[in-house]
């Protein structure tokens, strides 16, 4: 973290984030018999190393964790040693219906910046983290952008339609980050007009609010097949944490 600027941000009651840690998915593409989540990356389930890292989050004061609604209990266990789990909590059939389960457990007088991460990112960084809070904090909402390395086609029916321009792609990955009466607005709205949500923040772009994008990380990629598995298995092989 560079200058007198992180610093100046901390001080700042409004830099207290809650973390809603989305893990219900099933994991289809994983093709385990666990749900995504559960299952070990290098001996520890994705969901407790996901949480680890927000619990060492400064701005991180409070963390709800989404599970299928029969692994409650058992996600409860692995994440006892969690400090700033609040709750644990069933999910729903979508993405967006988990992240909703989980803004019902936020307190109702929070008036901090809500994080939403993918269990399935469990090697995420406090860094990262921090730096999506501020970001949300100061325009409202933020999320890490990756800048994409292949190129990419449009592509219809197997034929390429066209060359897209790299430079203004990237890939969305998660924490994030909203100041909370921005993700209220933007999820009512959303589930009002029948929107089907791939992430958080296309609900803020639809209202056209800011979304300001912080720079993305390869570490943080998204677990989703096996392969991404043994990825992620030999990078803590070679740099644990
Ligand atoms: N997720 C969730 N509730 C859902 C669907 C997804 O909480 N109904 C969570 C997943 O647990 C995961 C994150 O959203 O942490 C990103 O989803 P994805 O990587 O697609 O995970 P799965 O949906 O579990 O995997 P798949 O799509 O292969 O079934
Ligand atoms: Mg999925």
């Amino acid at each position: 973290m560079t200058g007198g600027r992180a610093g100046g941000y901390a001080a700042r009651e409004t830099m207290r984030a809650l973390a809603i840690l989305v893990a219900a998915g099933r994991g289809e593409r994983m093709g385990a018999d666990e749900p995504k989540a559960f299952l070990p990356v290098a001996g520890e389930p994705m969901l407790l190393r996901a949480a680890r890292a927000f619990d060492a989050a400064p701005s991180v004061e409070g963390l709800v964790a989404v599970v299928p609604a029969d692994r409650i209990g058992a996600a409860r266990e692995m994440l006892a040693g969690v400090r700033s789990l609040r709750d644990v909590v069933g999910g729903g059939e979508r993405r967006q219906d988990s992240v909703l389960a989980g803004l019902q457990s936020v307190p109702a007088g929070f008036d901090g910046v809500i994080l939403v991460h993918d269990a399935a990112r469990p090697l995420v960084e406090v860094p990262l983290i921090e730096a999506v809070v501020r970001a949300a904090d100061e325009i409202g909402a933020a999320l890490p952008v990756l800048g994409l390395v292949d190129t990419v086609k449009r592509v219809r029916d197997d034929r390429v339609v066209e060359t897209l321009d790299r430079d203004a792609l990237g890939a969305a990955q998660t924490p994030q980050g909203f100041r909370v009466a921005v993700l209220h607005r933007a999820y009512k709205l959303a589930f009002r007009d029948g929107v089907n949500l791939t992430d958080e923040a296309m609900a803020v772009e639809r209202l056209g609010e800011p979304v300001v994008a912080v720079q993305g990380s390869a570490r943080n990629r998204k677990l989703t097949t096996p392969e991404d598995l043994a990825w992620a298995e030999a990078l803590l092989r070679r740099r644990p944490e």
